[in-house]
């Protein structure tokens, strides 16, 4: 393992009916509250009125910024921040998915930095404070709702960037898994992809000894897997949300990235793509993954082979670490097929006149990667493989 410091101070309150403790929990930060949320689910699903009813009930003077596109924009960004300036925000509430959490991630430095917020989101400045902010999660996929970490997108430059400061973690996350029974078939098999994605990027890499670190994400991947095709057959049911709505919050709360280096790079080529295509994030990793799997097996040959028998169950009796490595890859492709992931970029509408734009973005910071460093011809490969 490498040195490592842990640290996350987020406080969780998990389970059916928990919108009841909103207003105990915002109380303490004073009354003016920006409540931020995305295209209106949360004015369908009932989730808007019990927020209102909560600060009603404390009292609170509730400000509003709906519309928070998925893939949130900068344009976005900017009209919280000055919402927030005009009427003396106390304290910012993200209702919605990881695109809403991550849009309030980025107001709240923009709040307390006098220039412009790009200079944060696109790393050339690293922000001092953040303005407060809780969320209430109604989508399991990113993570967003316990980690410091936001992804914005400068629609102008077609430029989409994932940031992070270490002190910019919600004071608190409500999750009730109910909040989830609406978000449509595809969202949630995008958000299972997402959560898996996750588990994957930090459980491939180089760091030597891990062993408990492995036995967590397998056995969150075991999990997932059990559990997903039970929620796709029944969108209410209530253990299969719950199930699913946890992993998504322990797949990138920090707990699985101690002490080892995690890839990330299937995560930098997806960004590439939907900032150029507008297309769901975890869509864009189902289709990716796979292909960058099949271009670095020889670099990840231990750990892909690992992830076939330990995840998939493959036999590796008389097999060579490569076939069992492929099997484990085929199984994977197999079980994003079955829950209904799409696996090309041409079912995204995607052609390839685009391919060396969004290489180029993807390198924007270099060659990056732990499993392999990838350099543009790699990335052109696997986005070559993926159309
Ligand atoms: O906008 P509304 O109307 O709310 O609809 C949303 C949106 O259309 C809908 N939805 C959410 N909750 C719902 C619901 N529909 C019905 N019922 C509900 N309960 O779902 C759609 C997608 O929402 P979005 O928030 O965009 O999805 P997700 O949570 O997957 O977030 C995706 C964004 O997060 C970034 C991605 O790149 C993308 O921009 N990521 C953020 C990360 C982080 N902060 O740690 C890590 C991830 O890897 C990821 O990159
Ligand atoms: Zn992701």
């Amino acid at each position: 393992m490498n040195t490592f410091e842990h640290y996350n101070p987020t406080q969780l309150i998990f389970g059916r009916g928990t919108l009841s403790q909103l207003g105990s929990h915002l109380k303490s930060f004073g009354k003016r509250v920006l409540v931020v949320y995305g295209g209106g689910s949360i004015k369908r699903n009932g989730v808007y009125d019990g927020v209102m009813e909560q600060l009603n009930g404390i009292g609170a003077v509730v400000f509003e910024l709906g519309g928070v596109e998925p893939n949130p924009r900068l344009t976005t960004v900017h009209s919280g921040i000055a919402l927030c300036k005009a009427n003396d925000i106390d304290f910012i509430l993200a209702v919605g998915g990881g695109s809403v959490i991550d849009c309030v991630k980025a107001i709240a430095v923009g709040v307390k930095y006098d220039g412009e917020v790009w200079d944060i989101i696109s790393k050339k400045i690293y922000p001092e404070s953040a303005l407060s902010y809780g969320t209430v999660l109604t989508l399991a996929a990113t993570g967003s709702e316990m980690n410091a970490a936001s992804v914005i997108t400068n629609w102008e430059t077609k430029e989409k960037n994932g940031w992070w400061a270490h002190f910019n973690y919600p004071q608190f996350s409500i999750l009730d898994p109910e909040f989830t029974f609406s978000v449509p078939k595809d969202q949630t098999i995008n958000g299972i992809v997402d959560i898996m994605s996750h588990i994957f990027e930090q459980y491939f890499h180089h760091t030597a000894n891990s062993p408990i670190q492995d036995s967590l994400c397998e056995a969150m991947l075991r999990t997932v897997i059990t559990t997903a095709p039970k929620l796709l057959d029944n969108l209410d049911d209530y253990e299969a949300r719950e199930t699913i709505l946890y992993a998504g919050t322990m797949a990138l709360n920090g707990t699985l990235a101690m002490g080892t280096d995690g890839d990330w790079a299937t995560h930098n080529i997806e960004h590439a793509v939907s900032a150029v295509y507008d297309i769901a994030h975890g869509a864009g990793l189902a289709i990716l993954f796979p292909n960058w799997m099949e271009h670095v097996i020889d670099e990840g040959l231990g750990r892909f082979q690992q992830m076939a028998v330990q995840v998939f169950g493959v036999d590796p009796v008389h097999k060579t670490a490569r076939e069992t490595a492929q099997e484990g890859i085929q199984a994977l492709r197999a079980f994003w097929d079955s829950i209904g992931a799409p696996n090309r970029l041409e079912d995204c509408l995607i052609g390839d006149d685009q391919l060396d734009v969004m290489a180029d973005k993807a390198m924007a910071k270099g060659p990056f990667g732990e499993i392999k460093k990838l350099q543009k011809e790699d990335v052109l490969a696997i986005y070559r493989n993926s159309l």
